[in-house]
């Protein structure tokens, strides 16, 4: 049986990242494609030559043609610009919504039987003007933003109970910006959730507060701390669990963001949910049971998306 093929667009820090655990968990053979020439090549080569040493068979390519992406089975896309000093998030959405199209376009001319995983920022709205371009359909296009923003909320609790990471379980929903949503009634250790632990004592609920600010502001902490670029390592480590649950036909139940279509009252609008993802892509939306307040914060996060969104329409981008 022939190796699944995994398409990298943007062979940065994450894309980077994205091809070296791609080969550690012999997901598949790598293609890592960027306009730069070189960096692809020399990321690609330097990978494939830590391949004997790890021991793992993938092949490893750098490209600077979309030819090169042929038939690949999922294709992650990290392709962009960040923001920088004195950009507004319009300049971001104006420039990356340019390179989106672009991709879309690869996608659509070369693979598109692919499942495609946007991280690009400003990503609720990226992911959109991604699907729309590359006319696949809604299922087969998601966004990373949830299982990230979960997994640092998974950390801080972690740390905070002294408890292993892999007993701790949480969703964070909604927009991937400050409006997110980390649901504290449904993250739980150990089958036990968070306010049951307030009340044990095992974690106060002033921590959790702090935690749940912490999370929401979770990409900036890392962008002040490293000066120049964002976080790359938990950002890829997340993208690969989606890829896998795809690959392997898992069927993991992971928030990502997905397209509404009248869930939460969304519609025609990709917002953080939580999803199973399987070999048919997202094959199921999980509509969960908010309360007021939950539903209250869930609408606003999704009211930041929609301006997103907006301004994406007035751009032409949409
Ligand atoms: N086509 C292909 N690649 C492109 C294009 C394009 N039109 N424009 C830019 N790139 C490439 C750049 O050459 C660069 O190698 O995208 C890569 C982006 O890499 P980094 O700048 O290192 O960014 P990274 O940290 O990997 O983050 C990528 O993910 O989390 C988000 O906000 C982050 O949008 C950003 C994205």
């Amino acid at each position: 049986m022939a190796r699944n093929k995994i398409a990298l667009i943007g062979a940065g820090q994450i894309g980077g990242t994205l091809a070296l655990l791609s080969g550690l968990k012999q997901l598949g053979d790598v293609v890592l494609f960027d306009i730069q020439e070189g960096i692809p090549q020399g990321k690609a080569l330097d990978i494939a030559e830590a391949a004997p040493v790890e021991g793992f068979d993938s092949r490893l390519q750098g490209a600077n043609s979309y030819a090169d992406i042929k038939d690949a089975d999922v294709v992650i896309v990290t392709a962009g610009v960040p923001r920088k000093p004195g950009m507004s998030r319009d300049d971001l959405v104006e420039t990356n919504s340019k390179v989106m199209h672009q991709v879309g376009e690869g996608i659509k001319n070369n693979c598109p039987n692919a499942f495609v995983i946007c991280i690009t920022n400003p990503l609720d709205a990226m992911v959109y003007v991604l699907q729309q371009a590359a006319g696949l359909p809604p299922e087969k296009v998601c966004g990373m933003a949830g299982v990230l923003d979960s997994a640092r909320f998974r950390h801080f609790l972690a740390e905070a109970m002294d408890v292993s990471v892999e007993d701790v379980n949480a969703f964070v929903l909604g927009g991937h910006g400050d409006t997110m949503v980390p649901v504290t009634r449904y993250s739980t250790v150990a089958g036990i959730p968070l306010p049951d632990l307030v009340e044990m004592g095992w974690i106060t609920q002033d921590k959790v507060d702090q935690i749940v600010e912490r999370t929401r502001k979770g990409g900036g902490e890392i962008v002040n701390l490293l000066k120049s670029g964002s976080a790359f390592y938990a950002p890829a480590s997340s993208a690969i669990q989606m890829a896998e649950s795809y690959l392997l036909d898992k069927k993991r139940v992971l928030p990502a963001a997905a397209y509404l279509t009248g869930q939460y009252g969304v519609n025609d609008m990709y917002v953080g949910v939580p999803v199973v993802i399987g070999d048919k892509g997202i094959e199921r939306i999980v509509e969960l049971k908010f309360t007021d307040h939950e539903q209250e914060m869930f609408n606003h996060s999704v009211e930041s998306v929609r301006e997103l969104v907006d301004a994406c329409k007035k751009l032409g981008a949409l």
